[in-house]
């Protein structure tokens, strides 16, 4: 599929662009090495969602464990400096079945496109890294930003408003990720620019599959909550924000 075709869905959704701003200051090559280590929590903290909605809505009790130990070793990375870019690449596929429960239909829907996702971010986490350490540039525990935080706060606390509402918001942070990644490409060196292209058909699925669960598992019309969080996705883009990091909004 052509790029223009891939992204179009992407841009749709999004109620604003990235500003130029945020273009100008993330070409800057002394903000490389914060992009970078933000975008390899950020894969990270993109399994960890997936996983909670598995864990928490579809999946049974002995596949919960199977999960968490899928996760380990990269969480270990990112908060305690443990492994190495070798043994995490051994880590990146799940060798276990997940079973859904019977007591919510769409359980299989959510492990499917879920386990999958997963996988994916992992993968993406390994190749970060790998693309960090060919730089030098060495991981960093860093703070997060306000963007993913801002969302989230913002949904239902009942169920199953509370699943809609975390399903839209994860469409909206890939739909965004994805858009930065298209954005960035041709500003960034060669080698980063061929790898931020490959994670355009990964990330745009990523955004749709969140998007189709949210309507699925709602059963009715989603459209004034997709627009609710549009506009506050876009506002956390747009507003003026110090912190500069991969979702951060316009630099001051
Ligand atoms: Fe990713
Ligand atoms: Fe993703």
């Amino acid at each position: 599929m052509p790029m223009d075709d891939l992204l179009q869905p992407v841009r749709q959704f999004l109620q604003c662009a990235t500003p130029s701003a945020w273009l100008a200051e993330a070409m800057k090559p002394e903000r490389l090495a914060i992009l970078l280590q933000d975008h390899l929590v950020c894969e990270l903290k993109a399994a960890q969602t997936a996983m909670y909605l598995l864990r928490r809505y579809a999946c049974d009790t002995s596949s919960a464990q199977t999960l968490l130990h899928w996760l380990q070793p990269f969480e270990a990375f990112a908060y305690r400096f443990n492994g190495d870019v070798d043994s995490l690449k051994q880590a990146e596929k799940l060798q276990k079945k997940i079973i859904g429960r019977s007591d919510f239909a769409h359980s299989d829907m959510i492990i499917d496109k879920m386990v999958l996702l997963i996988r994916e971010e992992l993968h993406h986490f390994c190749q970060v890294l790998e693309i960090m350490q060919a730089r030098d540039i060495a991981y960093e525990n860093i703070t997060a930003s306000r963007y993913a935080k801002g969302l989230i706060s913002q949904c239902k606390t009942h169920e199953p408003q509370l699943l809609i509402d975390k399903l839209i918001c994860g469409a909206y942070i890939e739909a965004r990720s994805c858009e930065r990644f298209a954005m960035l490409a041709p500003h960034v060196d060669e080698t980063l620019g061929q790898f931020y292209v490959s994670l355009l058909r990964s990330e745009a699925r990523h955004f749709s599959d969140y998007l189709e669960l949210a309507q699925v598992i709602a059963g009715k019309d989603i459209s004034a909550r997709v627009q609710f969080f549009g506009a506050l996705e876009a506002k956390l883009i747009t507003d003026p924000d110090e912190d500069f990091k991969f979702h951060s909004g316009s630099p001051v």
